[in-house]
Protein backbone atom coordinates (compact mmCIF):
# COMPACT_ATOMS: atom_id res chain seq x y z
CA UNK A 1 0.00 0.00 0.00
CA UNK A 2 1.54 3.25 -0.69
CA UNK A 3 0.36 4.70 2.26
CA UNK A 4 3.19 2.80 4.17
CA UNK A 5 5.94 4.84 1.96
CA UNK A 6 8.06 6.08 4.70
CA UNK A 7 7.48 10.00 3.46
CA UNK A 8 3.92 10.19 3.83
CA UNK A 9 3.32 10.55 7.29
CA UNK A 10 5.59 13.67 6.46
CA UNK A 11 3.91 14.75 3.60
CA UNK A 12 0.91 14.58 5.18
CA UNK A 13 1.57 16.63 8.09
CA UNK A 14 3.13 19.31 5.57
CA UNK A 15 0.08 19.37 3.62
CA UNK A 16 -2.22 19.59 7.28
CA UNK A 17 0.08 22.89 8.14
CA UNK A 18 0.22 24.31 4.31
CA UNK A 19 -3.98 24.16 4.15
CA UNK A 20 -4.08 25.92 7.84
CA UNK A 21 -1.19 28.84 6.17
CA UNK A 22 -3.64 28.96 3.34
CA UNK A 23 -6.79 29.81 5.17
CA UNK A 24 -4.94 31.69 7.98
CA UNK A 25 -3.83 34.09 5.18
CA UNK A 26 -7.37 34.09 2.77
CA UNK A 27 -8.36 35.10 6.32
CA UNK A 28 -6.25 37.98 6.42
CA UNK A 29 -5.48 39.44 3.01
CA UNK A 30 -7.83 39.21 -0.03
CA UNK A 31 -7.97 36.10 -2.06
CA UNK A 32 -5.77 37.78 -4.92
CA UNK A 33 -3.30 38.72 -2.15
CA UNK A 34 0.29 37.05 -3.56
CA UNK A 35 0.95 35.88 0.14
CA UNK A 36 -2.22 33.68 -0.64
CA UNK A 37 -1.72 32.90 -3.99
CA UNK A 38 1.73 31.41 -3.04
CA UNK A 39 0.86 29.39 -0.38
CA UNK A 40 -1.68 27.91 -2.66
CA UNK A 41 0.76 26.87 -5.33
CA UNK A 42 2.42 25.51 -2.39
CA UNK A 43 -0.25 23.80 -1.22
CA UNK A 44 -1.41 22.64 -4.69
CA UNK A 45 2.18 21.33 -5.33
CA UNK A 46 2.13 19.35 -2.26
CA UNK A 47 -1.62 17.59 -2.66
CA UNK A 48 -0.22 17.18 -6.59
CA UNK A 49 3.08 15.00 -4.98
CA UNK A 50 0.77 12.74 -2.86
CA UNK A 51 -2.02 11.99 -5.77
CA UNK A 52 0.95 10.87 -8.03
CA UNK A 53 1.73 8.20 -5.83
CA UNK A 54 -1.89 7.42 -3.32
CA UNK A 55 -4.29 8.25 -6.87
CA UNK A 56 -7.04 9.50 -4.72
CA UNK A 57 -6.08 12.20 -1.45
CA UNK A 58 -8.45 12.31 1.39
CA UNK A 59 -8.21 14.13 4.14
CA UNK A 60 -10.68 14.15 6.58
CA UNK A 61 -11.40 15.88 10.23
CA UNK A 62 -12.54 12.77 12.66
CA UNK A 63 -12.98 13.69 16.41
CA UNK A 64 -10.08 15.50 16.95
CA UNK A 65 -7.71 14.32 14.49
CA UNK A 66 -7.33 14.60 10.88
CA UNK A 67 -6.31 11.23 8.75
CA UNK A 68 -5.32 11.04 5.14
CA UNK A 69 -6.29 8.20 3.23
CA UNK A 70 -6.91 6.24 6.56
CA UNK A 71 -4.17 6.75 8.32
CA UNK A 72 -4.16 9.31 11.39
CA UNK A 73 -1.94 12.15 11.33
CA UNK A 74 0.73 12.65 13.88
CA UNK A 75 0.04 15.87 16.26
CA UNK A 76 2.99 18.02 15.38
CA UNK A 77 4.17 20.09 17.94
CA UNK A 78 6.39 22.85 15.56
CA UNK A 79 2.87 23.36 13.43
CA UNK A 80 0.47 22.61 16.84
CA UNK A 81 -1.01 26.18 16.21
CA UNK A 82 -1.99 25.79 12.30
CA UNK A 83 -3.19 22.02 12.95
CA UNK A 84 -5.41 23.36 16.26
CA UNK A 85 -6.62 26.53 13.51
CA UNK A 86 -7.22 24.09 11.17
CA UNK A 87 -9.44 21.83 13.41
CA UNK A 88 -11.36 24.49 14.47
CA UNK A 89 -12.07 26.15 11.08
CA UNK A 90 -13.43 22.61 9.90
CA UNK A 91 -15.74 22.55 12.69
CA UNK A 92 -17.01 25.88 12.13
CA UNK A 93 -17.60 24.99 8.82
CA UNK A 94 -19.13 21.19 9.18
CA UNK A 95 -16.35 20.50 6.65
CA UNK A 96 -15.46 16.98 7.10
CA UNK A 97 -13.41 15.52 4.31
CA UNK A 98 -11.74 16.83 1.47
CA UNK A 99 -10.99 14.10 -1.29
CA UNK A 100 -9.18 15.32 -4.61
CA UNK A 101 -9.61 12.44 -7.07
CA UNK A 102 -6.86 13.99 -9.68
CA UNK A 103 -4.77 16.24 -10.31
CA UNK A 104 -5.59 20.10 -9.77
CA UNK A 105 -4.29 23.43 -10.33
CA UNK A 106 -4.24 26.42 -8.63
CA UNK A 107 -7.43 27.65 -9.54
CA UNK A 108 -9.41 24.99 -7.94
CA UNK A 109 -7.72 25.07 -4.74
CA UNK A 110 -8.56 28.96 -5.18
CA UNK A 111 -12.20 28.32 -5.59
CA UNK A 112 -12.71 25.98 -2.44
CA UNK A 113 -10.59 28.74 0.00
CA UNK A 114 -13.24 31.45 -1.23
CA UNK A 115 -15.94 29.05 -0.86
CA UNK A 116 -14.65 28.13 2.78
CA UNK A 117 -13.75 31.76 3.48
CA UNK A 118 -17.07 33.31 2.32
CA UNK A 119 -19.36 30.84 4.01
CA UNK A 120 -17.40 30.25 7.18
CA UNK A 121 -20.16 32.35 9.04
CA UNK A 122 -23.32 31.59 7.09
CA UNK A 123 -26.36 29.66 8.46
CA UNK A 124 -25.48 26.09 7.02
CA UNK A 125 -21.62 26.72 5.91
CA UNK A 126 -20.83 23.01 4.81
CA UNK A 127 -23.93 23.38 2.61
CA UNK A 128 -23.22 26.75 0.73
CA UNK A 129 -19.23 25.37 0.28
CA UNK A 130 -20.63 22.42 -1.70
CA UNK A 131 -22.82 24.76 -4.08
CA UNK A 132 -20.06 26.98 -4.39
CA UNK A 133 -17.78 23.92 -5.52
CA UNK A 134 -20.67 22.14 -7.56
CA UNK A 135 -18.54 22.60 -11.12
CA UNK A 136 -15.13 21.04 -9.97
CA UNK A 137 -16.32 17.71 -9.79
CA UNK A 138 -12.31 16.28 -8.93
CA UNK A 139 -12.83 17.52 -5.55
CA UNK A 140 -15.18 15.73 -3.38
CA UNK A 141 -16.26 17.30 0.30
CA UNK A 142 -18.35 15.11 2.83
CA UNK A 143 -19.65 16.78 5.73
CA UNK A 144 -18.11 16.48 9.44
CA UNK A 145 -19.31 13.66 11.63
CA UNK A 146 -20.39 15.34 14.79
CA UNK A 147 -18.80 13.33 17.54
CA UNK A 148 -21.06 12.46 20.54
CA UNK A 149 -19.72 14.72 23.37
CA UNK A 150 -19.33 17.88 20.62
CA UNK A 151 -22.18 19.63 22.06
CA UNK A 152 -20.13 23.29 23.43
CA UNK A 153 -23.62 23.65 25.95
CA UNK A 154 -22.71 20.45 27.77
CA UNK A 155 -18.84 21.71 27.74
CA UNK A 156 -19.49 24.72 29.43
CA UNK A 157 -22.49 23.29 32.05
CA UNK A 158 -19.57 20.69 32.82
CA UNK A 159 -16.66 23.15 33.40
CA UNK A 160 -19.70 25.74 35.09
CA UNK A 161 -20.12 22.92 37.38
CA UNK A 162 -16.39 21.91 38.22
CA UNK A 163 -15.85 25.73 38.94
CA UNK A 164 -18.14 26.12 41.29
CA UNK A 165 -17.33 22.56 43.12
CA UNK A 166 -13.93 23.92 43.38
CA UNK A 167 -14.92 27.31 44.89
CA UNK A 168 -17.27 25.03 47.37
CA UNK A 169 -14.82 23.22 47.89
CA UNK A 170 -12.03 25.96 48.72
CA UNK A 171 -14.63 27.60 51.03
CA UNK A 172 -15.03 24.61 53.41
CA UNK A 173 -11.09 24.00 53.67
CA UNK A 174 -10.19 27.16 54.30
CA UNK A 175 -12.26 27.33 56.81
CA UNK A 176 -11.71 23.82 58.43
CA UNK A 177 -8.11 25.15 58.47
CA UNK A 178 -9.19 28.48 60.08
CA UNK A 179 -10.96 25.86 62.85
CA UNK A 180 -7.49 24.35 63.01
CA UNK A 181 -8.79 21.27 61.58
CA UNK A 182 -6.77 18.45 59.45
CA UNK A 183 -8.28 18.31 55.67
CA UNK A 184 -8.10 16.13 53.30
CA UNK A 185 -6.27 16.51 50.50
CA UNK A 186 -7.63 13.46 48.31
CA UNK A 187 -10.94 15.96 47.57
CA UNK A 188 -8.29 18.46 46.28
CA UNK A 189 -6.78 16.67 44.21
CA UNK A 190 -9.40 15.11 42.44
CA UNK A 191 -11.04 18.55 42.15
CA UNK A 192 -7.66 20.15 40.72
CA UNK A 193 -7.18 17.03 38.47
CA UNK A 194 -10.73 17.56 36.92
CA UNK A 195 -10.08 21.42 36.09
CA UNK A 196 -6.43 20.17 34.79
CA UNK A 197 -8.38 18.16 32.45
CA UNK A 198 -10.36 21.38 31.07
CA UNK A 199 -7.63 23.20 30.64
CA UNK A 200 -5.80 21.06 28.75
CA UNK A 201 -8.99 20.80 26.40
CA UNK A 202 -11.27 23.74 26.96
CA UNK A 203 -8.58 26.32 27.93
CA UNK A 204 -10.67 28.88 26.97
CA UNK A 205 -13.97 28.39 28.37
CA UNK A 206 -12.16 27.93 31.84
CA UNK A 207 -10.37 30.89 31.38
CA UNK A 208 -13.35 32.42 30.94
CA UNK A 209 -15.25 31.21 34.41
CA UNK A 210 -11.93 33.29 36.20
CA UNK A 211 -14.10 36.16 35.03
CA UNK A 212 -16.27 35.38 37.46
CA UNK A 213 -15.45 37.33 41.00
CA UNK A 214 -17.75 37.73 44.38
CA UNK A 215 -18.12 40.12 46.08
CA UNK A 216 -19.02 38.22 49.36
CA UNK A 217 -16.88 35.48 48.75
CA UNK A 218 -14.02 37.08 47.75
CA UNK A 219 -11.40 34.74 49.19
CA UNK A 220 -12.91 31.62 47.80
CA UNK A 221 -13.27 32.87 44.03
CA UNK A 222 -9.70 34.68 44.34
CA UNK A 223 -8.30 31.28 45.62
CA UNK A 224 -10.09 29.18 42.87
CA UNK A 225 -8.95 31.88 40.03
CA UNK A 226 -5.56 31.99 40.77
CA UNK A 227 -5.44 28.16 41.00
CA UNK A 228 -6.94 27.54 37.51
CA UNK A 229 -5.11 30.60 36.07
CA UNK A 230 -1.71 29.53 37.22
CA UNK A 231 -2.31 25.78 36.08
CA UNK A 232 -3.54 27.40 32.62
CA UNK A 233 -0.20 29.73 32.47
CA UNK A 234 2.03 26.41 34.12
CA UNK A 235 0.68 24.39 30.75
CA UNK A 236 1.63 27.10 28.82
CA UNK A 237 4.98 26.95 30.09
CA UNK A 238 5.17 23.05 29.74
CA UNK A 239 5.32 21.60 32.91
CA UNK A 240 4.13 17.75 33.14
CA UNK A 241 0.43 16.76 34.14
CA UNK A 242 2.03 16.16 37.69
CA UNK A 243 3.31 19.58 38.33
CA UNK A 244 0.14 21.03 36.61
CA UNK A 245 -1.98 18.86 39.29
CA UNK A 246 0.61 19.66 42.02
CA UNK A 247 0.43 23.84 40.96
CA UNK A 248 -3.44 23.88 40.94
CA UNK A 249 -3.31 22.65 45.10
CA UNK A 250 -0.60 24.77 46.36
CA UNK A 251 -2.29 27.59 44.68
CA UNK A 252 -5.30 27.16 46.25
CA UNK A 253 -3.69 27.26 49.44
CA UNK A 254 -1.57 30.33 48.51
CA UNK A 255 -3.31 33.04 51.15
CA UNK A 256 -4.34 30.60 53.52
CA UNK A 257 -2.42 33.01 56.22
CA UNK A 258 -5.28 35.64 55.40
CA UNK A 259 -7.67 33.41 57.38
CA UNK A 260 -6.14 34.31 60.63
CA UNK A 261 -5.99 38.01 59.53
CA UNK A 262 -8.93 39.93 61.57
CA UNK A 263 -12.32 40.36 59.60
CA UNK A 264 -12.41 44.02 60.17
CA UNK A 265 -9.12 44.26 58.67
CA UNK A 266 -9.43 41.96 55.79
CA UNK A 267 -13.21 43.41 54.86
CA UNK A 268 -12.23 46.91 55.58
CA UNK A 269 -14.18 49.40 53.18
CA UNK A 270 -11.42 51.84 53.57
CA UNK A 271 -7.46 52.33 53.19
CA UNK A 272 -5.29 50.52 55.88
CA UNK A 273 -3.64 52.46 58.47
CA UNK A 274 0.19 51.27 58.41
CA UNK A 275 -0.91 49.43 61.60
CA UNK A 276 -2.98 47.24 59.93
CA UNK A 277 -1.12 46.73 56.53
CA UNK A 278 1.44 45.03 59.18
CA UNK A 279 -1.04 42.70 59.66
CA UNK A 280 -1.78 41.99 56.43
CA UNK A 281 1.35 41.68 55.86
CA UNK A 282 2.10 38.54 57.89
CA UNK A 283 -0.32 36.68 56.00
CA UNK A 284 2.52 34.91 54.36
CA UNK A 285 4.01 33.45 57.20
CA UNK A 286 0.91 33.03 58.97
CA UNK A 287 0.11 30.75 55.74
CA UNK A 288 3.37 28.94 56.46
CA UNK A 289 2.32 28.04 60.29
CA UNK A 290 -1.35 26.85 58.92
CA UNK A 291 -0.17 24.71 56.33
CA UNK A 292 2.53 22.54 59.07
CA UNK A 293 -0.03 22.70 61.38
CA UNK A 294 -2.63 20.74 59.08
CA UNK A 295 -0.05 18.41 57.49
CA UNK A 296 3.06 16.02 57.25
CA UNK A 297 5.91 16.96 54.99
CA UNK A 298 5.52 15.88 51.30
CA UNK A 299 6.89 17.36 48.58
CA UNK A 300 3.65 18.98 47.99
CA UNK A 301 3.76 20.36 51.29
CA UNK A 302 7.12 21.81 51.07
CA UNK A 303 5.44 23.18 47.87
CA UNK A 304 2.26 25.03 49.36
CA UNK A 305 4.74 26.45 52.01
CA UNK A 306 7.10 27.86 50.08
CA UNK A 307 4.13 29.64 47.77
CA UNK A 308 2.18 30.86 50.30
CA UNK A 309 5.32 32.19 52.05
CA UNK A 310 6.66 33.69 48.55
CA UNK A 311 3.52 35.23 46.93
CA UNK A 312 4.24 38.51 47.52
CA UNK A 313 8.24 38.74 47.42
CA UNK A 314 8.57 39.63 44.09
CA UNK A 315 10.42 38.86 41.49
CA UNK A 316 13.30 41.29 42.34
CA UNK A 317 12.61 40.15 46.27
CA UNK A 318 11.72 43.68 47.11
CA UNK A 319 8.16 42.67 48.32
CA UNK A 320 7.30 40.77 51.75
CA UNK A 321 8.27 39.18 53.50
CA UNK A 322 11.56 40.59 53.91
CA UNK A 323 14.91 38.21 54.32
CA UNK A 324 18.30 39.39 54.99
CA UNK A 325 20.06 36.63 52.50
CA UNK A 326 17.05 36.29 50.03
CA UNK A 327 17.38 33.24 47.63
CA UNK A 328 15.71 33.86 44.18
CA UNK A 329 11.42 33.06 44.14
CA UNK A 330 10.43 29.41 43.38
CA UNK A 331 9.47 28.65 40.01
CA UNK A 332 5.81 27.80 41.57
CA UNK A 333 5.80 31.10 43.63
CA UNK A 334 6.50 33.30 40.41
CA UNK A 335 3.71 32.04 38.52
CA UNK A 336 1.14 32.37 41.31
CA UNK A 337 2.53 36.14 42.00
CA UNK A 338 1.40 36.97 38.35
CA UNK A 339 -2.11 35.21 38.69
CA UNK A 340 -2.48 36.09 42.21
CA UNK A 341 -1.63 40.05 40.82
CA UNK A 342 -4.09 40.26 38.22
CA UNK A 343 -6.93 38.46 39.92
CA UNK A 344 -6.42 40.38 42.45
CA UNK A 345 -6.46 43.73 40.68
CA UNK A 346 -9.29 42.40 38.02
CA UNK A 347 -11.25 41.73 40.98
CA UNK A 348 -14.67 44.02 43.11
CA UNK A 349 -13.51 44.41 46.59
CA UNK A 350 -14.84 46.03 49.99
CA UNK A 351 -12.43 49.46 49.75
CA UNK A 352 -12.16 49.10 45.55
CA UNK A 353 -15.96 48.88 44.52
CA UNK A 354 -15.06 48.75 40.71
CA UNK A 355 -12.52 46.08 39.44
CA UNK A 356 -10.25 47.18 36.97
CA UNK A 357 -10.08 46.06 33.38
CA UNK A 358 -8.31 43.29 32.81
CA UNK A 359 -6.58 45.40 29.58
CA UNK A 360 -5.48 48.27 32.29
CA UNK A 361 -4.34 45.34 34.50
CA UNK A 362 -2.23 43.66 32.27
CA UNK A 363 -0.87 47.54 30.62
CA UNK A 364 0.21 48.04 34.73
CA UNK A 365 1.54 44.91 35.52
CA UNK A 366 3.75 45.18 32.24
CA UNK A 367 5.68 48.18 33.70
CA UNK A 368 6.92 45.31 36.51
CA UNK A 369 7.94 43.06 33.88
CA UNK A 370 11.24 42.54 34.86
CA UNK A 371 11.38 44.29 38.15
CA UNK A 372 8.50 42.75 40.29
CA UNK A 373 6.95 40.15 37.76
CA UNK A 374 9.47 37.65 36.01
CA UNK A 375 9.91 38.95 32.70
CA UNK A 376 9.87 35.53 30.69
CA UNK A 377 6.45 33.95 32.19
CA UNK A 378 4.80 36.93 32.02
CA UNK A 379 5.16 37.14 28.55
CA UNK A 380 3.26 33.94 28.46
CA UNK A 381 0.86 35.17 30.43
CA UNK A 382 0.04 37.77 28.14
CA UNK A 383 -0.11 36.02 25.41
CA UNK A 384 -2.23 33.41 27.08
CA UNK A 385 -4.68 36.12 28.49
CA UNK A 386 -4.98 37.59 24.85
CA UNK A 387 -4.65 41.60 23.73
CA UNK A 388 -7.72 42.11 24.76
CA UNK A 389 -8.02 39.81 28.19
CA UNK A 390 -11.85 37.66 28.55
CA UNK A 391 -13.86 39.54 30.42
CA UNK A 392 -12.63 43.08 28.67
CA UNK A 393 -15.70 45.20 27.50
CA UNK A 394 -15.02 46.38 23.94
CA UNK A 395 -16.65 49.19 21.09
CA UNK A 396 -17.13 48.12 18.55
CA UNK A 397 -16.45 50.20 14.98
CA UNK A 398 -20.34 48.72 14.24
CA UNK A 399 -21.12 50.89 17.47
CA UNK A 400 -22.20 47.61 18.81
CA UNK A 401 -20.61 47.12 22.86
CA UNK A 402 -19.61 43.50 23.64
CA UNK A 403 -17.50 41.04 25.93
CA UNK A 404 -14.53 39.41 24.95
CA UNK A 405 -15.69 35.79 25.31
CA UNK A 406 -12.73 33.81 23.69
CA UNK A 407 -9.07 34.48 22.62
CA UNK A 408 -7.74 34.38 19.06
CA UNK A 409 -4.34 32.65 19.13
CA UNK A 410 -3.68 33.33 15.61
CA UNK A 411 -5.19 37.22 15.46
CA UNK A 412 -4.63 38.45 18.91
CA UNK A 413 -6.70 41.66 17.85
CA UNK A 414 -9.23 39.26 16.54
CA UNK A 415 -10.90 37.75 19.11
CA UNK A 416 -14.47 36.52 19.66
CA UNK A 417 -17.00 39.00 21.47
CA UNK A 418 -20.60 38.52 23.40
CA UNK A 419 -22.35 41.78 21.81
CA UNK A 420 -24.36 42.73 24.58
CA UNK A 421 -26.02 46.06 22.94
CA UNK A 422 -27.08 46.77 19.26
CA UNK A 423 -25.31 49.61 17.51
CA UNK A 424 -28.21 52.20 18.72
CA UNK A 425 -27.08 50.71 22.23
CA UNK A 426 -30.34 48.82 23.24
CA UNK A 427 -29.14 46.08 25.16
CA UNK A 428 -29.33 42.43 23.63
CA UNK A 429 -29.20 39.06 24.60
CA UNK A 430 -25.71 38.04 24.19
CA UNK A 431 -25.19 36.94 20.62
CA UNK A 432 -21.54 35.44 19.68
CA UNK A 433 -19.65 37.35 16.89
CA UNK A 434 -16.35 36.09 15.63
CA UNK A 435 -14.17 39.68 14.86
CA UNK A 436 -12.47 37.62 12.23
CA UNK A 437 -15.39 37.25 9.97
CA UNK A 438 -15.63 38.82 6.71
CA UNK A 439 -18.31 40.43 4.51
CA UNK A 440 -18.24 40.04 0.72
CA UNK A 441 -15.94 42.74 0.00
CA UNK A 442 -13.68 41.00 2.08
CA UNK A 443 -13.55 43.57 4.59
CA UNK A 444 -13.77 42.64 8.26
CA UNK A 445 -16.83 42.65 9.61
CA UNK A 446 -16.63 43.99 13.54
CA UNK A 447 -13.30 45.71 14.39
CA UNK A 448 -12.38 46.85 18.13
CA UNK A 449 -12.04 50.89 18.13
CA UNK A 450 -11.89 50.69 21.84
CA UNK A 451 -11.89 49.06 25.30
CA UNK A 452 -14.38 50.23 27.97
CA UNK A 453 -15.03 50.85 31.52
CA UNK A 454 -17.07 48.58 32.62
CA UNK A 455 -18.07 50.41 35.73
CA UNK A 456 -20.64 52.21 33.87
CA UNK A 457 -22.70 49.32 32.84
CA UNK A 458 -24.37 47.15 35.19
CA UNK A 459 -23.27 43.46 33.85
CA UNK A 460 -23.08 40.44 35.39
CA UNK A 461 -20.39 38.42 33.67
CA UNK A 462 -21.34 35.14 34.64
CA UNK A 463 -24.35 35.47 33.07
CA UNK A 464 -22.90 35.51 29.79
CA UNK A 465 -20.21 33.26 30.16
CA UNK A 466 -22.25 30.69 31.48
FE1 LIG B 1 -1.55 36.96 49.32
FE1 LIG C 1 -3.93 36.23 46.70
Amino acid sequence: MASNDIETPYKAIDLINQLGIVLRTAQIHSINNVAVTSAIDKFVSLINDLVRSEHNVSLELRGEYFYLNENRIRYALEYLLNFDYLTREFKKTELGTVIVKSRIDAADIKALVAAFVSSSFLESPFDSIQEKMSGIPHIELKRLERVADDDPTDVRKMIKKTYFKAVSYTRGVLKQVSSGEKINLKKAKRIITSLVNHILDQEQILLGVTAIKDYDEYTYHHSTNVSILSVALGQRLGLSRKMLIDLGIVALFHDIGKMDIPGEILNKPAALTDDEWKVMKNHPEWGVKSILKIRNLDELTINAIIVAFEHHMKFNLTGYPMLENPAEMDLFSRIVSITDQYDAMTSVRVYKKSPMSPEKAISIMREDAGTGIDPLIFKFFVNMVGAYPIGTLVMLDTKEIGIVSENNQLLLQRPRVVLITDNSGNQIKGRLVDLTEKNDRDEFMRTITKTMDPRQYNINLAEYFL
